[in-house]
């Protein structure tokens, strides 16, 4: 099967904050996920250069546009990097040839099939949502809903059109066929409502005249066979998608990836996946999309994220005290993916310290050093289950696997790391109930001592698979301690009870997550 999966491409006009990550890290676990389950999987990112504030934010902070999108690209690559968050493909609009070409040929066939024409537009344009307003949707008739500082600009030009109102049915009959077009699924209902008000046509061009222009050209991307205008930056920022799948130079590679089977967004921009795009591609004679996951937005200490309330954390320095797979853990743990969720570095903080350092670093650590101590390293082979709590560890750690699975298959991060973390409580609460270390000092008790230390050992080698997607670093390393290879695609196919390769040997224990002196952590 496979799997093409991608994040909205931010706007660069300022550096990528905490909030930008949350998407982006739940994009590239459902793909680590989907790569282990053996699909042959694709992941796209990139960054959307071509609205007009990206040159305005280059002037801002005294840059050539192009010496600024070329730093900010570099920004949010560096960020991506460091969460571990790794994209096949990381498109940037303005500079990357294949995208105006992509674009272009959308353009031309929704035109060639009588979806474009030409029109006046009368609005208010806020030029840091790139969205055209009715004063109604204005507050207090002045400001940009979603950019409470901003008075958008009435304007009245010339454009090119798309018929969007033409699509209605035809979109309100992809969410009947499939009920999980939208998930989470109430903001289909949403979409539903937006739909049954009825649509108007939009806007998908802007006047050259309107547009920065850099290096003699206007910013953004040519009108086919029209010099002057460009196209309106949504047009072209939702083409990235399947610019990515090879649209249009490579229409094999097309084929074989379009469509996308998920694209992963923020709330504040379903109308543009779950309304624009799919009529966008209809009217090229495209498929749409299979899904759009949509998840709610992350508030930091209880404040809207933003750069006027100055409270912006850098996702680098996060990494640098805590280490990505924390940051992912805890964001993912803590930040339900339906609805919009707080960012409180003390509640970070404690879950490293209990979850992380506590409940699944000490297991790994108690297995790998009593299997050391008490079986030279030898991991003793899983044997049937004899005692209630062999069975009951088994049963969980079967729910362990179901539910992580259901959960990653859902959006449901939370949900699926509650179930893996179930395996991790009852394993160590089976340590402590068998006490292998009392075991090993009966000499009658030597069977039993290897049942144990078997059962945990597969315990955490199905945790190092579940946890994978989520934790990546910290999962290879603890399939080395446990002398495991490194995981596979396909390996979560073959997560049974029972599968830990005989004769296997542990490694040293290391602590996967170092204890650190919260009274000296600037997260208190
Ligand atoms: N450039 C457009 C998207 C084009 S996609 C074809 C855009 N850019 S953005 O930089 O404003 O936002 C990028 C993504 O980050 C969006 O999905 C948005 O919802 C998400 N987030 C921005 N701030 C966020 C939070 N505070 N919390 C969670 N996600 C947030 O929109």
């Amino acid at each position: 099967m496979k799997y093409y999966v991608t994040t909205a491409i931010d706007y660069p006009n300022a550096a990528p904050h905490i909030g930008h990550s949350y998407e982006k890290i739940a994009a590239d676990t459902v793909a680590r996920y989907h790569r282990l389950r053996g699909d042959d999987t694709f992941f796209c990112m990139g960054v959307d250069e071509n609205s007009q504030h990206v040159p305005r934010a280059a002037d801002a902070n005294g840059a050539g546009v192009i010496e600024w999108v070329d730093r900010m690209a570099g920004a949010f690559q560096g960020t991506w990097t460091a969460l571990d968050v790794r994209p096949d493909r990381f498109i940037r609009t303005a500079i990357d040839p294949d995208h105006a070409r992509a674009s272009q040929e959308l353009f031309r066939r929704a035109q060639a099939g009588g979806d474009i024409y030409k029109g006046t537009y009368t609005g208010y344009y806020c030029p840091n949502c790139n969205t055209f307003y009715e004063q109604g949707d204005l507050t207090d008739g002045k400001a940009c809903p979603n950019h409470p500082t901003i008075t958008p600009e009435y304007l009245e030009e010339e454009n090119y059109f798309f018929a969007l109102s033409r699509y209605t049915d035809r979109l309100l009959a992809i969410l009947d066929n499939n009920p999980d077009f939208i998930m989470p699924r109430v903001w289909g209902a949403e979409i539903r409502a937006l739909l049954q008000r009825g649509l108007r046509d939009f806007s998908v061009s802007r006047p050259v005249k309107s547009a920065r222009v850099v290096d003699g050209k206007p910013w953004g991307i040519p009108v086919p066979g029209d010099p002057d205008h460009v196209l309106y930056v949504w047009f072209d920022a939702l083409t990235n998608y399947a610019t990515a799948a090879g649209l249009p130079d490579d229409p094999g590679r097309f084929a074989h990836w379009w469509p996308a089977n998920a694209h992963v967004v923020g709330k504040d921009i379903t109308r543009f996946h779950c309304v624009y795009w799919p009529a966008m591609l209809m009217a090229a004679g495209l498929e749409v999309p299979r899904q759009v996951a949509v998840h709610g937005f992350m508030t930091l200490e209880g404040q809207r994220i933003s750069k006027t309330t100055g409270n912006i954390i850098d996702p680098v320095e996060l990494v640098e005290e805590w280490g990505a797979d924390a940051v992912r853990y805890y964001v993912l743990r803590d930040v339900a993916f339906d609805r919009d969720g707080d960012f409180v570095r003390a509640n970070l903080a404690q879950r490293y310290v209990s979850d992380l350092a506590n409940d699944l670093g000490n297991l790994l650590n108690r297995a790998v050093s009593m299997i050391g101590r008490y079986r030279d390293g030898i991991v003793p082979t899983v044997t049937a289950p004899e005692a209630p709590t062999d069975i009951d560890l088994r049963a969980v750690a079967e729910a362990a696997v179901s539910g992580t699975t259901e959960g990653l298959e859902t959006w449901d991060f939370d949900g699926a790391l509650d179930a893996a973390w179930s395996l991790v409580r009852r394993a160590n609460q089976y340590v402590d109930e068998n006490q292998p270390w009392k075991l090993a000092r009966d000499p009658e008790a030597a069977d039993r001592l290897s049942v144990v230390l078997g059962a945990v050992a597969e315990a955490l080698r199905l945790l190092s698979t579940l946890l994978a997607p989520v934790m990546p670093t910290a999962c290879a390393r603890m399939r080395d301690q446990l002398g495991l290879e490194a995981a596979t695609p396909g390996d979560w196919l073959t997560l049974s009870w029972g599968g830990f390769p005989v004769g296997t040997r542990v490694g040293t224990p290391v602590p996967l997550f170092p204890r650190k002196d919260l009274a000296d952590s600037p997260a208190r």
